[in-house]
């Protein structure tokens, strides 16, 4: 079943065809999604054909398929990973039995809660990026846009299978809601944070794909490992379509870094700004606005749900199989630091509380990869200057530092020095401006805005000039 079927309405792997009430149930759900899309997706390119990338098989490799498609026309469907054999839940108080092909009666509830706090966040992004087509700096950045858009939808498609197919009415419903929800709305904003604030630059796109869909890789992964199969094996699929998004964030913000780097080579003695690039200050600024945001998307530090969902066997540690021997985790601990009466004091927590902060100090070490190449980018040309992730401490609104001050080293600060200084840390409203100063629309095709480098190479094998979306 691994063949997907492009001759349905819904494209899927899955068998559709053979299950005639859920296929009557996600084609009337179909319109809905269209109707959104069309609403609250890519503002105006709707006519456009972009060269964009379709699921045509799920195997690891050669997956994808490359042409000219008008974005409300992409076959969005739904792909599943073949189904392993005799495949066992991986950990938990039920590691070794056999993996669940239905939902057990008892988990229904934080199932479907897992489900659709991770389906919220799909139709939000494309909610949070949909007029960024108008200021593009290439077309090359475009069509990176619109693939990442496309491919948010199709998550939301993804989940919301799981929810039509094993949640019945409740899962219907929520299915609904999910079209409902509106990024940023005050009445039904989205359900995470992370999601409901604007992405009005391209800097935040590129700060957002870097390591807000980087969150969505590490919660994928954990997911990738739930005793749940059909949860396991959508998760997969949605990883390796993640990929590309996560590579559109870090080699973007790198190509703002180049940017910036030759200016300041030519241009030593003034201000980047002067020459139409940002300042490598305010780089780091909005990296510690949208790390300090995704940090919160793991939840406390010590969490009895995560303890509760590891326990059931719905949620596990990144790399689950491959990297750990024991899978109940019941005999390790975690030292976290709580901060109490003014002073920080390590305390030691069983780790199935802390999975939460396990899987932040994972997804910490792989941003810090993203900063090590945007440093050698700065090495390279002899810039003087170091990119930092805050401290998981800083500008925490969830988990054990919410309501406490710290700097972004992670040294405690008063309430008013953290407001004195909120402007030395993060965007103030004037840069922000600058910022948007810079985004007017280059669509010429091989031309490129002058606060970014071109990419190195382009899409599929493609030159940098090739004409990307046909405007
Ligand atoms: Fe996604
Ligand atoms: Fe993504």
């Amino acid at each position: 079943m691994t063949k997907i079927d492009y001759s349905s309405k819904i494209p899927n792997n899955v068998d559709l065809a053979s299950d005639k009430r859920l296929q009557r149930a996600l084609e009337r759900w179909q319109p809905a999604y269209l109707e959104w899309w069309h609403e609250m997706g890519p503002s105006d390119f709707d006519s456009n054909e972009v060269y964009l990338r379709t699921a045509v098989s799920v195997e690891p490799d050669g997956w994808a398929h490359f042409g000219y498609v008008r974005m409300p026309e992409y076959r969005w469907g739904i792909f599943l990973e073949p189904k392993e054999a005799d495949r066992r839940i991986p950990f938990g108080d039920f590691a070794g039995q056999p993996a669940w092909d239905e939902v057990p009666g008892e988990y229904r509830a934080d199932l479907r809660r897992i489900i659709v706090t991770q389906a919220d966040t799909e139709p939000a992004s494309v909610e949070q990026q949909r007029l960024l087509g108008h200021t593009a700096p290439s077309l090359y950045d475009l069509r990176n846009l619109f693939q990442v858009n496309v491919e948010e939808g199709r998550h939301l498609w993804a989940m919301v299978y799981l929810l039509h197919r094993y949640f019945g009415k409740d899962g219907r419903e929520e299915a609904e809601e999910l079209l409902e929800r509106r990024s940023g709305n005050p009445d039904r904003p989205r359900i995470l944070t992370t999601f409901n604030e604007p992405i009005e630059t391209w800097l935040d796109f590129f700060m957002f794909t870097m390591f807000t869909d980087r969150d969505g890789k590490f919660q994928l992964l954990a997911l990738a490992e739930s005793g749940f199969d059909p949860l396991a094996r959508t998760t997969r699929f949605m990883l390796t379509e993640e990929a590309h998004h996560l590579f559109v964030g870090q080699t973007g913000v790198g190509r703002v870094v180049q940017r910036t780097a030759e200016v300041m080579r030519e241009h030593p003695d003034s201000d980047p700004r002067e020459h139409g690039a940002i300042p490598l200050p305010l780089l780091q600024k909005y990296i510690h606005f949208w790390v300090s945001s995704c940090n919160d998307l793991y939840g406390s530090e010590v969490s009895s749900n995560a303890a509760n969902y590891f326990a059931a066997g719905l949620k596990g540690r990144a790399y689950e199989e491959k990297k750990y021997e024991d899978h109940r985790a019941l005999d390790e601990s975690m030292v976290i630091e709580k901060f109490e009466d003014g002073r920080l004091v390590s305390e030691e927590v069983p780790l199935r509380n802390a999975l939460n902060e396990l899987l932040r100090r994972e997804y910490i070490q792989d941003n810090q990869k993203g900063i090590d190449y945007w440093n050698r980018i700065l090495d390279k040309y002899d810039v003087d200057f170091e990119f930092r992730l805050p401290n998981p401490r800083f500008n925490r609104k969830i988990g054990l530092y919410a309501g406490s001050h710290f700097d972004p080293d992670g040294n405690p600060v008063s309430r008013d020095e953290f407001e004195r200084r909120r402007g030395e840390w993060l965007p103030t409203a004037e840069e922000r401006d600058y910022v948007k100063s810079l985004m007017q629309p280059v669509l010429e095709r091989g031309k490129i805005a002058g606060w970014i480098a071109p990419p190195k190479k382009g899409i599929n094998g493609q030159p940098f000039d090739f004409e990307y979306v046909r405007l």
